[in-house]
């Protein structure tokens, strides 16, 4: 497997500084040699950086750095379009708005290919504000409404070339979601687990039951993992800490599943901030979590039962 490294060191969609020195962090962490141990061969293609752009007006007046985030989000879906034909990407965020790239690209070369995509969204919050009902402004809190093709976007974001279709999209770690994004979550098919449906059923079931899904559909399966999905005791490193967030083993487990199954094609790591990090213990652990993703075992299994 080629596993291909891009940084994507976007930090403009949000409110705090410092997600752009994610990549460095990953890249200092170890993540291209752990990988590498593992029999991965790896290609690292440097940082992205978004095209000229001017800011636009938008009639809601909080959002901010809309015109930065439109000129990443081009750039991120032609290097998540060429980089998936390619081999695995791993986008090193960067801020969770990059998703506004990734998905959508992946999503064109799923299409091309044939396959159907899925998403596991593992992250506190949905992220499924419009530009519309955003109230912080700040926005790595509206990739998978845009992605899934919910109105409003035209003529801000690039029109979308292939959307993810929202009864493909699982999301597992919800603890923070605003009034605006649980209405619109209860009109979609989107899957949504929130913490306490992981401590009355086991994060496995849950995630079985989507594996069963993709399977099903003879689907691939990009990943979108927010460090703020963990608990912010082992995950300091991040600007948007939610108390009572997955378990170091939960978040190991899903990966190892993941791993199981061999269909994941793609991957996010978004919201690392390093400013915030304790000697890079969030980096390490979320190198940690992609070395499990791919191929890290404590034991060999004699039958790949997930
Ligand atoms: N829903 C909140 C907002 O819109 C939080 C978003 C957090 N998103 C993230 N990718 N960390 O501001
Ligand atoms: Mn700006
Ligand atoms: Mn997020
Ligand atoms: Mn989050």
């Amino acid at each position: 497997e080629t596993c291909i490294l891009i940084g994507i060191p976007v930090q403009a969609g949000t409110g705090r500084l410092g997600c752009d020195m994610g990549p460095s962090a990953y890249r200092a962490a170890g993540l291209g040699e752990t990988l590498a141990d593992l029999g991965h061969r790896i290609e690292d293609r440097g940082n992205l950086a978004p095209g000229a752009h001017a800011e636009k007006p938008h009639p809601n007046p909080a959002l901010r750095h809309l015109g930065e985030i439109a000129a990443w989000t081009e750039t991120i879906e032609a290097a998540a379009y060429a980089a998936a034909g390619d081999g695995l990407p791993i986008f090193l965020g960067g801020d969770h708005s990059l998703s506004a790239g990734t998905m959508p690209g992946v999503a064109r070369r799923a299409a091309k290919t044939g396959r159907e995509l899925f998403v596991l969204w593992l992250d506190s919050h949905p992220d499924f504000h419009t530009l519309e009902t955003s109230t912080s402004g700040n926005l790595h809190g509206v990739p998978m409404a845009y992605a899934t093709g919910r109105p409003g976007f035209a003529g801000f974001l690039p029109p979308l070339a292939a959307t993810v279709k929202p009864e493909n999209v699982c999301m597992i770690g919800l603890r923070s979601v605003d009034p605006a994004e649980r209405e619109a979550l209860a009109r979609t098919p989107i899957t949504v687990h929130d913490m306490r449906a992981i401590d009355e059923n086991g994060v496995a079931v849950l995630l079985r039951a989507f594996i069963d899904k993709v399977r099903a559909a003879d689907g691939i399966i990009h990943v979108s993992l927010d460090v703020d999905f963990l608990d912010p005791d082992i995950a300091p490193g991040v600007g948007t800490t939610v108390p009572g967030g997955a378990t170091f083993r939960e978040a190991h487990l899903v990966m190892e599943m993941l791993c199981d199954t061999g269909l994941v094609r793609s991957i996010d790591l978004v919201e690392l901030n390093p400013f915030l990090d304790e000697r890079g213990r969030t980096a390490l652990l979320m190198v940690d979590l992609v070395a499990s993703l791919l191929g890290r075992r404590v034991l060999d299994r004699p039958t790949r039962s997930y």
